[in-house]
């Protein structure tokens, strides 16, 4: 500031002596510097007082009228070219930020055509698939007894209803955002859900419903998606006992979820559990422990982001050897 007050008042004392047009060039050069370097207009004028004083302190006898015209002819070419600078650097400003918004909108665009496309994909797979699941099933029950080929149609099975779980993952998840929960009646919806995944995952597991009435907001075909995620789960990880829980949990024994009334589900198995480095990123996406090929990592993060659109909860415990127990709370949804 006190540079540019410098290299002003000299200007002016030029100018003030000669008239000649450098000193006013030079002048017009500061009023651009002075905006680059974010100085405020009002501080600009300022400079004007400054220099005046200055020019007193100097013997020049500003009262003169010449004196006075000359004066005006320096702040009036120190402002305007201040003036003209800040309202490039508001237009460039300005142009900037509607690249940035025009970007944003390309970007949401693309990303929306991806999810349509991805969508459309995985429906146009989920069709093939399923003759592919069917066929396998009526020859597998054509097949008496244990013949070789048996085990690998049962692999054929198991990898056609694996890449249906995958596949329906992505439609839940290219779903979620267009389609709005509705109110179920948790404890039946859950007992629907066990009745669709039993034949799909071929290992017996327990269902206890303590209630069947009480109502959340979620969606039957997202609910069964994440039963059979987190059964498949349990028994990928070796579970010999599997167990799926409906309760209702009212005021904050839901462990400081607040006042309200919660319905929670819990899939309990026996398995291996999993370490504290697994559990603490069992939910990031693509994280997997299977050999590649074998697990996609999205289970875990597709069943918590649906649960988190629902305004639920998902929780995790775990230990080595001692099993494992995924938790979903859902919030009691009002009438
Ligand atoms: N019930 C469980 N018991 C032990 N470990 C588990 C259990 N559920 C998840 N995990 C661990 O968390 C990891 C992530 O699970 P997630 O379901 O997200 O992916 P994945 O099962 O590996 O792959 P995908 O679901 O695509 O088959 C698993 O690889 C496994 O290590
Ligand atoms: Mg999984």
């Amino acid at each position: 500031m006190n540079s540019l007050l410098q290299r002003y008042t000299a200007g002016m004392a030029r100018y003030v002596a000669t008239a000649a047009e450098a000193p006013l060039l030079d002048i017009e050069e500061l009023g651009r510097l002075a905006i680059t370097d974010d100085i405020s207009l009002d501080e600009i004028a300022g400079l004007h007082e400054g220099a005046a004083l200055a020019l007193t302190d100097q013997g020049v006898p500003i009262n003169e009228p010449e004196i006075i015209r000359r004066m005006s002819a320096c702040l009036s070419a120190l402002m305007v070219s201040a003036a003209v600078a800040y309202r490039t650097k508001i237009d460039l400003l300005e142009q900037h930020r509607q690249q940035e918004r025009d970007r944003t909108e390309r970007d949401r665009q693309r990303l929306e055509t991806l999810g349509q496309f991805v969508g459309s994909v995985a429906h146009e797979l989920n069709n093939l698939l399923q003759p592919v699941r069917g066929m396998t099933e009526i020859m597998l029950a054509d097949l008496p007894g244990k013949p070789p080929e048996r085990a690998d149609l049962e692999v054929v099975e198991a990898c056609a209803i694996q890449a249906v779980g995958v596949i329906q993952g992505i439609l839940a998840y290219v779903r979620r955002e267009t389609i709005a929960p509705q109110s179920l009646a948790f404890g039946d919806a859950v007992a629907t859900a066990c009745t669709f995944i039993r034949p799909m995952l071929r290992e017996p597991f327990e269902v206890a419903i303590r209630d069947q009435d009480t109502k959340v907001l979620a969606l039957q075909g997202e609910l069964t998606q994440i039963l059979l995620n987190l059964l498949q789960n349990a028994v990928q990880a070796g579970a010999t006992r599997m167990r799926v829980e409906v309760d209702r949990i009212d005021g904050d024994r839901a462990g400081g979820a607040g006042a309200r009334a919660w319905m929670r589900l819990r899939v309990v198995d026996d398995g291996q559990g999993m370490s504290a480095a697994v559990a603490a990123h069992a939910f990031d996406p693509y994280f997997t422990t299977k050999a590649t090929g074998q697990g996609t990592g999205l289970g875990l993060a597709i069943v918590r982001s649906i649960v988190v659109g629902w305004s639920g909860d998902l929780q995790l415990q775990s230990e080595p050897g001692h099993g494992t127990t995924l938790t979903l709370l859902l919030p009691v949804s009002a009438g």
